[in-house]
């Protein structure tokens, strides 16, 4: 018989556990018979000591098997996830969404809020006034078989172990662990019931994984613990130095989605969305390679039905479609300034760490679960990384609540993208393809 202590003894030594003490473990999270201390503790040594490729397929299984697995087999048609392990100005899922839809794959995708410097979609979406996250599985099921796409938060019931291990990783510093992310991520959308799931594994100084070679692995091994599992998985592996989009905050970011569909959006998320697209198109089945899925993907932008089915959505969720041809629907901060270059050169860097903690300290993120955010605050990148500039020029527009709040993140904003004299290009966005 284990308890909770020989469990933790046992991996603070580097010992293996067994498929029965992992999900007598993982119980003890989702159930809270383990008390916090405890389990902060057995993360530190899984953190610290590792957990080999079985145990983290293991894990991952007592994960799922913690909840309700949603079961989208009802709905016709092979239904399609993607999940990103979070980036910053990372709005690709608000884009690809309706694009996916309009190519008429569906996609039935449960969603997270917002946590450390990256954004969530959630978030995102309830800066539309009126949309709602919330709703039966029965209306999500009828919605993704009617419209072909929505878009909801995670109930309680799916992956609970999941939502009590993360809220106790990202206040024990125990977030960037490999087995634990695995865990983490494999669990969720397996549980949310799609049967091809497609991930954007960040790589970078604004992600966990910081180098190609630690998101490499991260990658391969999410797609081993997924398809072990019974699913179909595939990841690229994209960069997260710089920004994807220029905006970070969540009004902000629904009207970048926007501009994306309507062909106005900048050249990087474009084409991070329409590639994504494209995967997803093929794991859908109705695209024959990567060349067909672009280009069906670039259609749905180019003949509008990706911004057409972003305004059928969202109104199906209850928020006001046309924000999808008036932005001005969207709440716009009152306390507006600008970061304006102060000498002629290039900039340096944008660095998305720091941009993200910076909107978050604007009040677009938590601090801590549970916080409420502000959906109008944020920032507006207006040079990238490269960009030649001159004394005076905008760098960046930073919206926020607060006059003080928003002078320090002028501030904070100019340490994360400076201006230099040397000629410098922006990381290729595909680390691997
Ligand atoms: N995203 C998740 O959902 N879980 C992790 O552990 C890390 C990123
Ligand atoms: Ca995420």
């Amino acid at each position: 018989m284990s308890s909770f202590l020989s469990l933790i003894e046992n991996k603070r030594e580097g010992r293996k556990h067994s498929p029965e003490e992992l999900r007598f473990l993982v119980e003890g999270f989702a159930t809270g018979s383990l008390p916090d201390y405890q389990g902060a503790a057995w993360l530190m040594a899984a953190y610290l000591r590792g957990l080999d490729p079985d145990e983290t397929l293991w894990l991952t299984e007592a994960m799922v098997r913690s909840g309700r697995v949603v079961d989208l087999s009802p709905i016709s048609g092979v239904k399609v996830d993607k999940h990103s392990t979070g980036g910053v100005a990372d709005t690709t899922t608000l884009a690809v969404g309706p694009m996916v839809a309009a190519c008429g794959v569906p996609v039935a995708k449960m969603s997270g809020r917002g946590l450390g410097h990256t954004g969530g979609t959630l978030d995102k979406l309830e800066s539309i006034p009126g949309f709602s996250v919330d709703m039966s599985p029965e209306r999500f099921e009828r919605q993704v078989a009617e419209i072909g796409l929505a878009i909801v938060a995670q109930s309680d019931d799916v992956a609970p172990a999941d939502r009590a291990m993360y809220a106790l990783r990202d206040v024990t510093g125990t977030v960037p662990s490999m087995p634990l992310i695995v865990g983490s991520v494999v669990s969720k959308k397996i549980a949310g019931g799609a049967d091809a799931i497609l991930l954007d594994v960040k790589c970078g100084a604004g992600a966990f994984m910081r180098t190609a070679e630690e998101s490499a692995v991260l990658a391969d091994e999410l797609v081993r613990v997924g398809t072990a599992l019974g699913r179909r998985f595939e990841a690229v592996i994209t960069d997260m130095n710089v920004p994807l989009g220029s905006a970070i905050g969540n009004a902000l970011e629904v009207r970048e989605a926007v501009e994306v569909l309507a062909g106005k959006g900048g050249a990087r998320l474009t084409e991070l969305a329409v590639d994504l697209c494209a995967r997803m198109l093929v794991l859908g089945g109705v695209a024959d390679g990567l060349d067909a899925g672009r280009r069906m993907a670039r259609a749905s932008i180019d003949d509008g039905s990706a911004l057409a089915k972003m305004a059928e959505w969202v109104a199906a969720q209850g928020g006001d479609p046309t924000i999808t041809d008036d932005p001005g629907v969207l709440p716009l901060a009152k306390v507006r300034a600008v970061l304006a270059a102060d000498r002629d050169g290039f900039v340096s860097s944008v660095a998305a760490d720091a941009v993200g903690r910076v909107a978050v300290a604007l009040g677009a993120g938590r601090a801590r679960k549970g916080d409420p955010v502000d959906a109008s605050a944020g920032v507006l990148l207006m040079a990238r990384m490269g960009d030649p500039v001159r004394r005076g020029d905008p760098l960046a527009e930073v919206h926020g609540s607060d006059p003080r709040a928003v002078e320090e993140a002028v501030r904070a904003l100019s340490a994360a993208m400076p201006v230099g004299y040397d000629a410098v290009t922006e990381p290729p966005l595909f680390v691997r393809g």
